[in-house]
């Protein structure tokens, strides 16, 4: 079972990774429109995740014998000023996921919720690699600057990312 404070918490996670998913459509919205479809690509598999990351919060609080309480998904960001501002936006926001995630690791702790710390841990070890991404794409794009034969490079490499199912998502 879980504890009132656990499921609100757990509820709340669930809501921000379906934001990311949400946020992260907005910025493919953007990228397509500035003619770099790679990058839109890479937007896309990353919102896919965030439903899976999503999925695992509302598996976890039924299997644990809670309710799921689908909140509000605010309005995400739609335009910025580059595709670097877009990817400093996204690392800034996976930061707030870690942060989040941490915090409800600490609460799991608190009450002694060992099924709660097990399931969380996968997302401690995700978000590193999720701001890892981040920051790759990051230097590219820093490094790029306003050569434009270079952002076409990155958007070619980017756009060959495809989505995984995360071998959790389905536990
Ligand atoms: Fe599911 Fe990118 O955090």
């Amino acid at each position: 079972m879980l504890s009132p404070k656990m499921q609100d918490a757990l509820n709340e996670q669930m809501k921000n990774e379906f934001f990311s998913a949400y946020l992260y459509m907005a910025m493919a919205g953007y990228f397509q429109s500035e003619d770099l479809p790679g990058l839109a690509s890479w937007m896309r598999v990353q919102a896919l995740e965030e439903m899976t990351h999503g999925e695992m919060f509302f598996n976890f609080i039924c299997d644990a014998g809670g309710r799921t309480h689908l909140l509000p998904v605010d309005e995400p960001q739609n335009d910025y000023a580059s595709p670097l501002d877009a990817f400093e936006y996204g690392l800034k926001h996976e930061q707030f996921v870690t942060e989040r995630i941490g915090k409800l690791l600490d609460l799991a702790r608190t009450e002694n919720s060992h099924a709660a710390q097990v399931f969380l841990q996968w997302f401690v070890t995700e978000q590193v690699e999720e701001e890892a991404s981040f920051s790759l794409i990051i230097r590219k794009l820093s490094r790029v600057k306003d050569d434009g034969r270079g952002l076409l490079m990155v958007d070619q490499e980017l756009g060959q990312r495809v989505f995984t199912p995360p071998a959790a998502a389905g536990a």
